[in-house]
């Protein structure tokens, strides 16, 4: 069989037997994908037919040190010659050493990790935790969750239900849905549901409402609210200072457990280690995963301040928390995990996300004036969006009919660039280990791309 004989079985295989994420398999047959990726290097990867393509998206912006590091594979491949597998209700090496490493590197008092596969495990574990620490601090009424619209936290049972609808989502076919659910606005200067001038303004007006939401639903019946210190799904939104202070705050007087979604955020992607650090905020659960493994290996953990860890001691009453995943704690990815932290610290690419991060933005800034579809851009370290609009000082978006995402991903796969556009925005979180060179190819690609998509919708400069 040759070569591309091949390739083409590959990718009809794939189309007949393989459960493509959040596409249509139909639809993607009659566009000759999906494309089969066979090999990556710093911010490329290649595919079965030669093509390299630069990843703008960083996997799930979670390929945190970049493709191909060798090292990574080696501490694996160590660690499953030696002993592969094993509960844990025992434990191992490399699983030992990563909590203990999580606890050095995680803000204030956060020091014990419960290990999960991912990110929507380690959301169903926060939770998990939060509920079952009320029900041992004597208040078993507190179970509702408080979570942001236009915010994402996993795929999994409740986290399903957690954040609220991005435009073009539904979540009609997977009810009923969960009870106790309490949405609250997305603190996004760009879009401030109350109309906030300023992300201070927004911040304080947003936090103000998950307030008012504690005391509508009564705090003894909240467990906890969750959310991510930069949300993604729609835009990036980065709250304004007073933000993440004013939720601690808040959190603190009505006796609610404060839950940091870093799954996108963690392990320097915004140019500290983990992103509540911007605001001097340590959550009582922090939930990891992505670049805590680069996306090597699948991992995530929950990580809780050691006074709540330490409601599940156990002693007299055993009150340990009741929650056993076979592969939570599995040695391989943890082996891994540690030689992947080992190279964001010592090729400082926590520095370079915050560097080459704001060079990023700065050059993203220069096209506005150029493109009149750029409504705003906003980031904060190596995650950065563009807001993208019909009409700049409405900031009303393009109508679902012309088409925008779809015009923009054509553009950008011929000039080689993956990344995943929605009609309202681009969001972009390569990997870490990016330079300034690969940004300027990044800028310019998108440069020639809004400027051909603008040219196809007849969209003038005013
Ligand atoms: C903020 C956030 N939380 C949770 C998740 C879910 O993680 P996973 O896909 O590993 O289950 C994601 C995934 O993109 C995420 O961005």
């Amino acid at each position: 069989m040759t070569g591309i004989d091949n390739r083409e079985e590959l990718r009809r295989s794939a189309v007949k037997h393989l459960w493509m994420h959040n596409r249509g398999w139909a639809e993607m047959a009659e566009r000759g994908e999906p494309v089969v990726m066979t090999g990556g290097d710093g911010v490329h990867v290649t595919d079965n037919t030669g093509k390299r393509w630069l990843d703008v998206n960083g996997g799930y912006m979670s390929v945190n040190i970049g493709y191909g590091r060798t090292e990574v594979a080696d501490a694996a491949y160590e660690q499953m010659k030696s002993l592969a597998y094993f509960p844990q209700a025992s434990t191992t090496e490399p699983v030992a050493r990563l909590a203990q490493k999580l606890a050095e590197i995680t803000p204030g008092d956060l020091s014990r990790t419960f290990f999960v596969s991912g990110g929507s495990e380690a959301n169903e574990t926060s939770i998990k935790i939060a509920r079952a620490y009320q029900q041992r601090m004597g208040e078993p009424g507190r179970y509702k969750i408080i979570s942001r619209k236009a915010s994402y936290h996993g795929a999994l049972g409740l986290t399903t239900w957690l954040g609220g609808p991005v435009s073009g989502s539904t979540r009609s076919d997977y009810g009923p849905e969960y009870p106790g659910m309490i949405y609250v606005p997305q603190p996004n200067p760009y879009r401030c549901e109350f109309g906030g001038t300023t992300p201070s303004e927004c911040a304080e007006l947003c936090a103000g409402a998950v307030e008012d939401a504690i005391l509508f639903h009564g705090p003894q019946a909240v467990a906890a609210m969750i959310a991510e210190p930069v949300s993604v799904p729609a835009s990036v939104a980065v709250p304004g200072d007073e933000y993440w202070p004013r939720l601690r705050e808040i959190c603190d007087k009505y006796g609610v457990m404060l839950v940091a979604d870093e799954v996108i955020t963690g392990f320097g992607r915004t140019g500290v280690m983990f992103a509540v650090e911007h605001w001097g905020v340590v959550p009582d659960l922090m939930s990891v995963a992505k670049g805590i493994v680069s996306s090597y290996m699948p991992l995530g953990g929950s990580i809780a301040r050691e006074t709540i860890a330490d409601a599940f001691a156990g002693g007299d009453d055993s009150r340990f928390l009741q929650h056993v995943l076979t592969f939570a704690g599995h040695p391989v990815p943890a082996a891994a995990s540690l030689k992947n932290i080992e190279i964001l610290e010592t090729e400082r690419l926590v520095e370079n996300s915050a560097e080459t991060g704001a060079y990023f933005l700065d050059q993203l800034g220069e096209l506005q004036p150029r493109h009149p579809m750029i409504g705003n851009v906003s980031g904060l370290g190596l995650l950065v969006g563009i807001d993208l609009v019909k009409d700049r000082d409405t900031k009303e978006p393009f109508p679902k009919a012309a088409k925008l995402g779809e015009r923009l991903i054509a553009e950008f796969e011929k000039r080689s660039l993956i990344l995943r556009p929605s009609d309202t925005s681009i969001t972009m979180g390569p990997p870490l280990c990016i330079t300034r060179g690969e940004v300027d190819e990044i800028v310019t690609g998108i440069d020639e791309a809004l400027g051909e998509v603008e040219r196809q919708l007849a969209v003038r400069a005013d």
